[in-house]
């Protein structure tokens, strides 16, 4: 795709302005990219898709294991777990380790094949799995792996790969917050079978609603396209006579729109300004809360892991952690936008909690994070310039709040 040299967003936000906990930054290079879909007369199965799924491979890069990246868009990234899991063949009498820590969309993937989610809680300074967690939620029916690059911050892949492989365990990487995030120099979602992403408007970068699937195999990557589009046994290009094809199997409707790559180009072609406009508010911020009392940042500890930096995390200690209200409350009134990740841990949500039972506790790092966890906005619609402000304005929430 041709770059373009993009306009600004919007003026900075300076002073007393509202600053949203996040907002979709775009610019008439996404508008004319859709204006231009909606100038021709394909709007579906046509060359946008195509060339979105190369860009975004070739923004991946290489998997850990060499060869090239594949992908297939759809509509979601739950969708694409959900294919992951009809792809791999899972269903009842099957495990998945799942992070207690994630979107309720990790774990309802795998209810919707009938396998079991069987919770594990994280790491604290990260949010995220570790190989330790896996290793002692393994039981026989174990069959896949799910993991959740928390916020942006990269699991060590090569640590959880060593049980998948030790076990023969499919790996199902969840990248919903991870268009960036590398560790050792790999992208998130090229360590195991299969990576998913979502372009939902908070994301790093959207098409409205959407995702990808990726995987390192080939073949995988082909059969997952299949079965996204109704499980038909031909794309429209190959048909040589209109409207005719076979279907060998199930499928699903799951496809992206030509609307919806066409933005989703136009926001890649952008993505490296975006991280780095996030690594850099990201690093104030975290300066800046260095020394507040009671507060944690959530970030990678690991000299290999590259954190991409969704939002910052801070996690409220001591006296601090039993008025999260209250200073979430005091700084939305000051002008800063905040979100919780995630407001519950998957297995006390009622669903789960139903189905499975859930003692208090029993997921304590999850439950820390998301009982007194407050996400603070990094994004590129934030001039670097700006982000003291975010310091000042949460040190004056925690004063009012204590
Ligand atoms: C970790 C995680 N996985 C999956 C999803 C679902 O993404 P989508 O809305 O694209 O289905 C989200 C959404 O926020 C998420 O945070």
């Amino acid at each position: 795709m041709k770059q373009q040299v993009p306009p600004r967003c919007s003026p900075p936000r300076r002073g007393g302005e509202q600053i949203p906990f996040a907002r979709p930054w775009i610019t008439d290079v996404e508008r004319d990219a859709v204006l231009g879909v909606l100038k021709g007369h394909i709007l579906t199965h046509g060359p946008q898709c195509k060339a979105f799924e190369a860009e975004f491979a070739a923004f991946l890069g290489v998997p850990a294991s060499g060869g090239a990246a594949h992908c297939v868009s759809t509509s979601s990234c739950m969708a694409a777990l959900h294919l992951a899991y009809l792809h791999f063949g899972l269903g009842p009498g099957d495990e998945v380790i799942v992070p207690a820590q994630t979107h309720t969309a990790t774990a309802h993937a795998v209810e919707w094949v009938r396998a079991r989610p069987v919770f594990a809680d994280c790491d604290p300074k990260t949010g995220n799995l570790t190989a330790k967690r896996v290793e002692a939620a393994l039981t026989s029916k174990t069959k896949a792996i799910s993991v959740v690059h928390f916020l942006g911050i990269p699991c060590d892949m090569p640590a959880i790969m060593e049980v998948a492989r030790r076990r023969r365990l499919w790996v199902v990487e969840d990248c919903a917050l991870a268009v960036g995030s590398r560790f050792d120099g790999v992208h998130a979602g090229l360590f195991g079978d299969a990576g998913c992403f979502s372009f939902y408007p908070v994301k790093h970068i959207t098409t409205g609603e959407g995702g990808m699937f990726v995987s390192r195999h080939e073949g995988v990557a082909q059969a997952v396209s299949r079965l996204r589009a109704f499980g038909v046994d031909r794309t429209h290009a190959e048909r040589s006579v209109p409207g005719m094809y076979d279907v060998p199997g199930l499928g699903l409707n799951y496809r992206l729109s030509e609307l919806q790559a066409a933005l989703g180009r136009a926001q890649l072609g952008r993505v490296t300004e975006n991280l780095d406009r996030r690594r850099k508010n990201f690093a104030v911020l975290k300066a800046g809360l260095s020394k507040v009392k009671d507060v944690r940042v959530l970030d990678s500890h690991d000299a290999r892991a590259k954190n991409s930096h969704y939002c910052l995390e801070v996690v409220l200690e001591g006296p601090l952690s039993k008025r999260r209200g209250e200073i979430v409350a005091a700084l939305n009134a000051r002008g800063v936008g905040t979100s919780i990740y995630y407001p519950q841990p998957v297995p006390r949500m009622a669903y789960y909690r139903k189905k499975y039972g859930y003692s208090p506790g029993s997921f304590q790092h999850a439950e820390k994070i998301s009982d007194c966890g407050i996400a603070l906005p990094v994004g590129p619609h934030i001039e670097t310039g700006d982000m003291p402000r975010i310091v000042d304005e949460f040190k004056a929430a925690v004063k009012e709040a204590s």
